[in-house]
């Protein structure tokens, strides 16, 4: 371990590795994912400490200088952070102190890294939300395509996972569509939210110098300040549970996507047919084809379930900075990680798979156009709950005329006859741009 950054004469003589191991724990690994962050606001705070003349220019060009070239040796991976650094916080100073010298040691004016780690922390979760919006406005809008050639395929509909009446394709592909819009949206809004800078806030008290917070939070592209110092450190925790419900709103869609192509590719229903590049076999049953990719895409919000509730757990602290705080940045940052991941494999598989028509025209049996037959009735004047009794329909098959007709019939808006995805691709479009 280098030199710690706080010591000082006759403070921290006893650093013990074991126990700097402990309270470094993962934290310096997880700060490779905040490092391109934390030299950002690196770069905005020196330029904010050359405005009010702590810094003079020549000062600041060569701290400017100095992050520019840690920042691309770290890109190209020359530089490495690794546990010689208690965090990355430190290590940015200590490599600035190793390359300048004295000058290195003046970042650090009028920060801590208790708001250090609290602007790289929103720059974070503003940079996974947008990857997150673009992704799930990605996944919308390969579902809205799949609508435009699709729509009137006959697909058996279900509750209760028992047989209710003939739906299509076109209304599950939407369905599935508008979930993900809907998931965009809340990323745009929660980002909209979290957009504040906390820089410039130092421990959690303020400091006596008249740092120029709102143009620093400005140059780092924030719409606004989080104004009390103390907040700063409450919000923290609080934020990432609010940026991890948007990403659990995701992973629980994408679960219930999962589930459905899980079980659409099962013998039993056979309505989907998988790429092979997402199945695998067994190793000792050489019939099976299994869609493991599915499975594992369904476990994913697990991970996201776990991350919210460590988090939540964390968070039962009095006011100000706590150690305690670190242990919410794992759970963050593995949850964002892991869906990230997993959405972004979505676009490409719903793309891929094939629909089984005829096996799905199969699936559609006579006595699932009851209710649309009592709906008839009822339409001529009949009452509704005397329609009920007399609409069963019976046969053994139906034809696919039959099936047609009654998804053409259903034009309650949003129903099969009438998808509106008008109105789904203009949400999709305002989200674009
Ligand atoms: N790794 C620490 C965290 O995430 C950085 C802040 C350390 N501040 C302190 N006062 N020790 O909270």
């Amino acid at each position: 371990m280098k030199d710690l950054i706080w010591k000082k004469d006759g403070k921290g003589e006893r650093a013990d590795p074991a126990i700097m191991a402990f309270l470094a724990g993962e934290d310096v690994l997880l700060d490779r994912d905040l490092l391109l962050f934390d030299l950002e606001a690196s770069a905005a705070h020196v330029k904010g400490l050359r405005r009010i003349g702590i810094l003079n220019t020549e000062e600041s060009s060569r701290l400017l200088d100095g992050l520019q070239l840690i920042e691309s040796e770290f890109r190209d991976g020359t530089r490495e952070l690794d546990n010689h650094f208690e965090d990355g916080h430190s290590a940015i100073e200590s490599w600035l102190t190793e390359m300048l010298g004295e000058v290195g040691g003046k970042i650090h004016t009028g920060r801590s890294r208790n708001d250090q780690v609290a602007v790289a922390l929103r720059l974070y979760m503003k940079d996974r939300l947008k990857r997150l919006q673009a992704i799930c406005t990605q996944i919308a809008s390969v579902l809205l395509r799949r609508v435009k050639t699709e729509a009137d395929i006959p697909m058996a509909g279900y509750t209760h996972l028992q047989s209710a009446m003939p739906s299509s394709v076109g209304l599950w592909l939407a369905g599935h569509a508008e979930a993900f819009i809907d998931n965009a949206e809340l990323a745009a809004l929660t980002t909209h939210w979290l957009d504040a800078s906390p820089l410039g806030t130092a421990s959690g008290f303020g400091v006596n110098l008249n740092l120029p917070r709102k143009a620093v939070a400005k140059d780092l592209g924030f719409a606004r300040l989080v104004v009390n110092p103390q907040y700063v450190q409450n919000s923290r925790g609080k934020v990432e549970l609010q940026a991890l419900s948007v990403l659990s709103a995701c992973t629980l869609d994408l679960r219930r996507l999962a589930w459905d192509m899980s079980l659409f590719t099962t013998q039993e229903f056979g309505f989907v047919k998988l790429p092979a590049k997402y199945c695998t076999g067994s190793s000792i049953m050489p019939n099976k084809n299994n869609p493991d990719t599915i499975e594992l895409l369904r476990a994913v919000h697990a991970v996201v379930q776990g991350a919210q509730s460590e988090i939540a757990s964390v968070l039962s602290l009095p006011s100000g900075y706590q150690r305690d705080l670190q242990a919410t940045k794992a759970p963050l940052m593995r949850a964002f990680s892991k869906a990230l991941q997993a959405l972004g494999l979505l676009p490409g598989l719903l793309t891929g798979f094939e629909w089984q028509t005829e096996r799905m025209c199969e699936s559609i049996s006579p006595e699932m156009l009851a209710t649309d037959r009592a709906l008839e009735m009822a339409s001529k004047g009949i009452p509704f709950r005397e329609a009920y009794k007399a609409a069963a329909v019976e046969g053994e098959k139906i034809s696919a005329e039959k099936i047609a007709q009654s998804l053409a019939s259903r034009v309650s808006p949003g129903g099969c006859g009438q998808l509106e995805t008008g109105l789904l691709q203009s949400r999709l479009s305002a989200l674009k741009n």
